[in-house]
């Protein structure tokens, strides 16, 4: 599977370019980075390493996705895209698209659930516990319009009193790791974000996820990362921080900057699966890796999902592989009018019949 050839790579790098201190260039050693990854996080009473884990990824955090990431390794935990706790209680994890999983990942996944009743937030991770899965994620941090006028994600951060709520009863309810993903809030208040992290900590929960962007934000405009320090300063509990990590620099600097306890990578995995791999193990591939992912990502989605769902998940997730080259958007273009998962196969191979150039930073035009 891995046609990426395996190396360790120790000699430093040069990076170019960084987009929050301006054009420079300097060295990294990447072994400074897996010094960070390689250690052990205490959640409540279990541990995990690497210090790096995969963000909730609604459409595209998948079991497809989920197991290809898991053929290169290198991660601490993987964890679902949101799945509506009000449905999960009845989900059949043999038709579900999302709450539908490999026996072997239990061990290492987290499900995230979305809701804005405790009762139904407790009884949803009731069934997460009976399955046996690695924890339970709480979403605090959706905006997307359809989550936040049911009362649910980013739209809770407006009621912190209901936060609570929902977090002490949930942890009254079950005794596996229980997490919190949240975002800054609904304006741009670092205080606020402190005090919320204070606050779901009090209620119970093991650890957060902190995305420090204000809700309306989407992803528009950079996160501000000197927030994640606020927050870990602000706990006890193990903090991950997440935005906009794209690098193995990025990774680093974000340790550095914010004294995070863990990083948790969104896009950036979808991208380039192998990263978790990379960054913590020094796994050093060669180019072919650019074609060998997408061609067993279509094997995967073929045994996971029918024609139709294979063929609309390969498509979320073509911008973000097509985000690595150069001229992605040519590719993305092409490859995005392909009617089967067969013609997709084929446009793959003729893409790769000369290799497109890799740029190191992704083409932030194409991530959504
Ligand atoms: C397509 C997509 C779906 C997402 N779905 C969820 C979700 O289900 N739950 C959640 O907490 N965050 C969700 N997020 C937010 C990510 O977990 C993460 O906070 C965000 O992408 C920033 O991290 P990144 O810069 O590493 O991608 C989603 C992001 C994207 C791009």
């Amino acid at each position: 599977m891995r046609s990426g050839a395996l190396t360790l790579c120790s000699a430093p790098y040069t990076v170019f370019g960084d987009r929050m201190t301006g054009r420079f260039q300097r060295k990294m050693n990447p072994q400074k980075l897996s010094g960070f990854l390689n250690r052990t996080i205490q959640i409540k009473t279990r541990t995990i390493s690497p210090a790096i884990v995969l963000a909730p990824m609604a459409g595209l955090g998948h079991i497809a996705t989920r197991h290809l990431i898991s053929k290169y390794g290198g991660f601490g935990l993987l964890f679902t895209g949101m799945c509506s706790a009000n449905a999960l209680p009845h989900e059949n994890r043999d038709v579900s698209l999302v709450f539908r999983w490999r026996n072997e990942e239990l061990p290492h996944l987290v499900c995230q659930i979305f809701g804005s009743e405790p009762d139904v937030m407790a009884r949803a991770a009731q069934r997460i516990e009976k399955e046996g899965f690695f924890g339970v994620d709480l979403n605090f941090g959706c905006s997307v319009a359809a989550i936040c006028k049911k009362g649910a994600g980013a739209a809770l951060l407006k009621d912190p009193l209901r936060c609570s709520q929902i977090v002490s009863t949930v942890r009254q309810a079950v005794d596996i790791p229980l997490f919190v993903k949240f975002r800054t809030g609904w304006e741009d208040n670092r205080q606020y974000a402190a005090d919320m992290a204070r606050r779901f900590e009090d209620a119970g929960a093991d650890a957060l996820t902190f995305h420090p962007r204000v809700a309306p934000d989407r992803r528009s405009r950079s996160p501000k990362w000197e927030v994640i320090k606020d927050v870990q300063d602000a706990v006890d509990i193990p903090v991950f921080g997440n935005g906009n990590l794209f690098e193995a620099q990025d990774g680093l600097r974000m340790f550095e900057q914010t004294k995070c306890n863990g990083l948790s990578v969104g896009r950036m995995a979808i991208a380039r699966p192998w990263l978790f791999a990379q960054w913590s193990n020094q796994f050093q591939p060669d180019d072919s890796i650019f074609y060998s992912a997408p061609k067993s990502y279509l094997e995967l989605l073929s045994e996971y999902y029918n024609d139709f769902f294979s063929l609309k998940f390969f498509k979320k997730y073509l911008p973000y592989y097509c985000a690595n080259f150069k001229f992605g958007h040519e590719i993305l273009k092409k490859m995005s009018a392909s009617k089967s998962m067969e013609e997709a196969g084929d446009k793959l191979n003729a893409v790769f019949e000369n290799l497109p150039q890799v740029s190191s930073r992704p083409n932030l035009h194409l991530f959504l």
